[in-house]
């Protein structure tokens, strides 16, 4: 087949801000001199795609004339179409004078640019939130994002020293021009490009198949791995399922895939402009957008962000100035009866329809270990999405005690420990006086060390349970920010208990004798900030479930809450 002749990139030209030979390296060797800032996730794949001329004719974070313009009017200062900000924030303390050069380090301290610092300016979260997304409301995932970023844009000529290095999925990490020089290959002048967030199904096989047959084109199926919504499926586990699928169910001789290292934004409409910008600076002249594109959920108020067709009306208007067309689809739905999909606006009112949402997907089938459905997804997919999520009593979990001293946290802890062994799981006991001598040793008791002390046994709870383990941690732990720290830190399945035993039992029970103690410094006028006595405890408001610490016995109150965990579903009933 003859070499197709694609569509030239945004703007003309591909953007290379990659530096090489006696350049690079009189750069590498000035670096460890000049001034230096980390920057973030977000901030390394903005660099990237401007590197490589995914985000042409970009060539740096904006300015202040791009910037503002691109606010208000979706233009670049030069009047070309640009939907939003693409920006580096700073502190201005870690910044050199304008005109001097700076070294943009990753978050592991690798060196990857050198900026001259053109330009620095301030920028005002409310504002940009309105401007560029529509909304300050910190539930959407870039606005709750940008509270963290610092307090100046800059901007200014960049020059790669060394590109992002990945080490997973190499062969699918290609350029734009590398995009470009295989879909030239194919031979089709006519390229459709596909945006995915999410695992493929079986709508996504469709939109994607029926694209390319429509343009009579070649199929480049992009799926973003920088950054997507939080608590989407990760990376690794999607890539797993695309490469299979594209491998068996699709025709190898018109379909690329490649992966995109992008953050996005879910910016909905104004994003889906972005996405087929990018698009067409690997060779596509063609984008689908579908139902709720690049859509970041609900707002406060649970009313959507954006309605779920709003960016197909936004590429209309832009599509031709963009130079790349949309391919539009209505949203997809299943006829069991006639085993095929068809857009919802075709179905006849009494057909019956199938469908499952991603809430169902995670809560229906993979939390219960169901397999999906063969009309949803392809076996594949379903059995490498049910080996990565398991079912609940198969995940990790982190069993958090927290009660006064003396409440009967450790007791309980021990009893229980032997009960989940007793049932097939693998247990670490975090016991707070135990930690005290090996991961905490020497911390004291002042609100920091304390502090200190629980975090570090949340962050060990935390790697147990992304490994599939069982934890259990018993620490007074008596702040309830802390504990509510702990909590984000191990993520998902923390079971907080609160072991309520009232001050007066446990100062009687004074297994230690530290209440004792703890009383004695006080009549001798150096408190020593004992929990219950003369430093505050506060008890949990919403625990996952409290037990008494008095009136019934450690085994009561552990067998009490296995039931508790059979109930929830960690352990399976026996
Ligand atoms: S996105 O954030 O990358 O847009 P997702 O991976 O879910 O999320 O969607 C990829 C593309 O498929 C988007 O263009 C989206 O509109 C489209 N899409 C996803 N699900 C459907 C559906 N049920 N019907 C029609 N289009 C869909």
């Amino acid at each position: 087949m003859a070499k197709a002749k694609l569509i030239p990139p945004y703007g003309g030209k591909l953007v290379n801000l990659v530096v090489e030979g006696e350049e690079r390296e009189a750069l590498l060797a000035r670096a460890p001199k000049l001034l230096s800032i980390k920057i973030s996730q977000r901030n390394v794949c903005d660099l990237e795609l401007l590197a490589t001329g995914g985000f042409s004719p970009l060539t740096t974070f904006m300015g202040k004339a791009d910037y503002e313009r691109v606010l208000h009017e979706m233009r670049l200062a030069d009047g070309t179409l640009f939907p939003l900000p693409i920006t580096l924030t700073a502190n201005p303390k870690e910044l050199p004078a304008v005109g001097e050069e700076l070294v943009l380090r990753n978050p592991n301290n690798d060196v990857l640019a050198i900026m001259r610092l053109d330009e620095v300016y301030r920028w005002d979260l409310g504002r940009e939130a309105l401007l560029a997304y529509g909304t300050t409301d910190p539930k959407h995932p870039m606005v709750s994002e940008m509270e963290h970023w610092n307090k100046v844009c800059i901007s200014g000529e960049i020059k790669v020293v060394n590109l992002p290095k990945y080490y997973d999925f190499v062969e699918l990490r290609l350029t734009p021009a590398q995009v470009r020089a295989r879909l030239e290959a194919m031979g089709y002048d006519n390229v459709v490009a596909f945006q995915t967030r999410n695992p493929l199904h079986r709508i996504h096989e469709e939109l994607t198949k029926r694209a390319a047959e429509r343009v009579n084109g070649s199929l480049l199926i992009q799926p973003v791995v920088g950054m997507t919504k939080p608590g989407d499926v990760d990376h690794y586990t999607r890539v797993r399922i695309y490469k299979v699928l594209v491998e068996k169910y699709y025709d190898k001789n018109r379909t690329l895939l490649s992966l995109l290292p992008l953050a996005m934004r879910l910016a909905g409409p104004k994003e889906a402009l972005l996405h087929a910008l990018i698009r067409r600076n690997y060779g596509a002249n063609h984008f689908i957008v579908g139902r709720d594109h690049a859509g970041p959920g609900k707002d406060s108020t649970g009313k959507p962000f954006y309605g779920p067709y709003d960016a197909q009306e936004l590429m209309l208007k832009y599509e031709a100035e963009l130079g790349v067309k949309m391919i539009p689809f209505k949203e997809l739905v299943y006829l069991p009866d006639e085993d095929r999909y068809v857009e919802q606006e075709d179905v006849s009112p009494r057909a019956r329809v199938l469908t499952i949402s991603g809430t169902q997907v995670r809560e229906e089938y993979l939390a219960k270990g169901k397999l999906l459905p063969e009309w949803f997804t392809r076996p594949e997919t379903a059995e490498i999405l049910r080996e990565m999520y398991p079912p609940r009593h198969k995940q990790g979990f982190c069993v958090w005690f927290t009660g006064l001293s003396g409440a009967g946290k450790s007791a309980t802890a021990q009893v229980l420990t032997s009960l989940l062994l007793e049932r097939g799981r693998r247990v670490t006991l975090l016991d707070g006086d135990v930690v005290r001598t090996h991961l905490s040793k020497g911390l004291g008791f002042s609100k920091e060390d304390r502090d200190a002390n629980i975090l570090r046994i949340a962050f060990v709870a935390g790697e147990i349970v992304r490994a599939g383990g069982t934890v259990i941690c018993a620490a007074i732990s008596p702040y309830r920010a802390t504990r509510n720290e702990a909590r984000k830190m191990v993520g998902e399945n923390f079971i907080e208990v609160y072991m309520d035993t009232p001050l007066e039992i446990c100062e009687q029970r004074d297994v230690k004798g530290l209440y004792a103690k703890a009383r004695q410094a006080m009549v001798e006028g150096k408190p020593m900030g004992f929990t219950g006595i003369d430093d505050p405890y506060e008890p949990p408001i919403s625990p996952e479930i409290t037990l008494q610490g008095y009136g019934s016995s450690p085994e009561e109150n552990a067998r009490k809450f296995i039931a508790y965990l059979e109930e929830q579903g960690y352990l399976l009933p026996q």
